[in-house]
């Protein structure tokens, strides 16, 4: 470090958990982190809603007036504070008076992430947020830099920790649904609103950074199609393990024929998979590029440290002078719609126990050029259906086919008289290997 060096001036907005990581490294860290950035990090301001008394600044100064971090005294402004309309205002201000930010906010990015970007470029200061995705894996870094070279062909990734736990507990612990997503909210993972985590909107605004950066596009969140976990059942994790596969909440950006694919759905992976093996909290992020292969990422994707590692790292880069100046939007890709993604399906169909219905359910699969690879149908599984009769639930793995045909096909199956519930239909990916 030079001894002339001024250091980099930090203001943060929000002091909640993840600010709270951020204020610990700087503080504890300084040394280390001066070196790798050559010259100080320096923490001069936290603008929040109400003072934290218990968390020490180290002499930083405490205001509730965000307008205090657009001071001639703060190069950078740190977004921690949640939400999306204030912290997309506090983020544009802050470019608009050529102050550098550095965010966590997947929400805003996923939506605004093209005219911010762009903001940041008009205006050659440096916008970071690489925690908005993954938390502590370095996966924005991997796909602008040490992937760079390559043209990427599919990211998936387990990219919503709560999602995940909650998959995990009731496989492999027995738990419920709620259960699960209590735990997950007490342990602090879980978003402000958890509908976000387990229908899907968190993984999939993720996506959609991920997809900006990896295919060159605009941010695509509203084109993104999205189904969350709220809808498994146990059953469905019981057979998906007889079969040979383990149900994840997958995100998964493919270069298709004509367009991205963009979607976030519940997926059966083969268990022999990587993917299959993340448990818990965990995220991971696959990456499949022309030249280099398949790539794996894994790490905490939340909670208050891996955060604020990665916010930490982005205001190194900045001091360095190295930060991303970016590099999205540069391609017009449409984002194809669900109906022409092709994957193999698993389908529990709850039918009457009575002679020639696999029968009739694989005619009607057949007429669609759906081929069947596997079934299970046991006699165990025999339950009173509720007018006293008795059902099975059919159990299919099929070929991989277009939704639109599976749609079709599904429709009419859903028609049979024998049939006496609604199908459950997860789709399966068997190449993420
Ligand atoms: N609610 C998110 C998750 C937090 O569960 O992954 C990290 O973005």
């Amino acid at each position: 470090m030079r001894a002339d060096s001024k250091p980099l001036r930090i203001g943060i907005a929000g002091l909640g958990t993840v600010a709270g990581g951020v204020v610990a490294l700087l503080r504890n860290n300084a040394d280390a982190l001066a070196r790798r950035a050559g010259r100080p990090l320096s923490l001069v301001r936290v603008a929040s809603r109400s003072p934290k008394p218990e968390v020490d600044l180290n002499g930083a100064a405490f205001t509730t007036d965000l307008n205090a971090l657009h001071e001639p005294d703060i190069d950078v402004v740190v977004e921690l504070i949640g939400g999306e309309d204030r912290a997309a205002e506090l983020m544009r201000r802050a470019l608009q008076g050529r102050q550098a930010v550095v965010t966590a906010n997947k929400a805003v990015l996923a939506r605004h992430g093209g005219e911010l970007l762009g903001l940041a470029q008009t205006q050659g200061v440096a916008l970071g947020f690489e925690a908005a995705v993954a938390g502590g894996i370095p996966v924005i870094g991997a796909l602008t830099r040490g992937l760079a070279a390559n043209r990427v062909q599919m990211v998936a990734g387990i990219i919503n920790g709560t999602s995940n736990y909650i998959l995990t507990a009731m496989s492999q612990h027995g738990a419920s649904f709620q259960a699960a997503l209590s735990q997950a909210q007490a342990q602090g993972f879980a978003e402000a609103d958890p509908t976000y985590d387990v229908e899907g909107t968190d993984a999939a605004h993720k996506l959609a950074i991920l997809a900006a950066l990896a295919f060159d596009m605009d941010f695509r969140f509203a084109a993104v199609y999205t189904e969350g976990i709220s809808g498994i059942t146990k059953e469905d994790l019981g057979y998906a393990e007889e079969l040979g596969y383990r149900l994840k909440h997958l995100a998964i950006a493919r270069q298709g024929e004509g367009g991205v694919e963009a979607r976030v759905h519940p997926t059966l992976v083969p268990e022999s998979s990587l993917l299959a093996g993340v448990s818990g909290v965990m995220n991971a992020v696959w990456i499949d590029g022309e030249g280099i292969g398949p790539t794996l990422y894994y790490g905490a994707g939340a909670g208050a440290m891996p955060t604020a590692s990665a916010v930490v790292a982005d205001l190194i880069a900045i001091a360095r002078g190295d930060a991303l100046a970016c590099c999205t939007g540069a391609k017009q890709q449409a984002v194809l719609p669900i109906e022409r993604v092709v994957s193999a399906f698993y389908l529990r169909i709850p039918s009457r126990d009575a002679p020639g219905v696999f029968a009739e359910v694989a005619a009607v699969l057949g007429r669609h050029g759906i081929s069947i690879e596997g079934a299970i149908q046991r006699q165990g599984a025999v339950r009173s259906g509720d007018g006293g009769e008795s059902w099975v639930p059919i159990i299919i793995l099929t070929a991989p086919v277009a939704e639109g045909a599976m749609a079709a096909a599904l429709q009419q199956v859903q028609e049979m008289p024998e049939v006496v519930g609604d199908i459950t239909r997860i789709r399966v990916e068997r190449g993420l290997t």
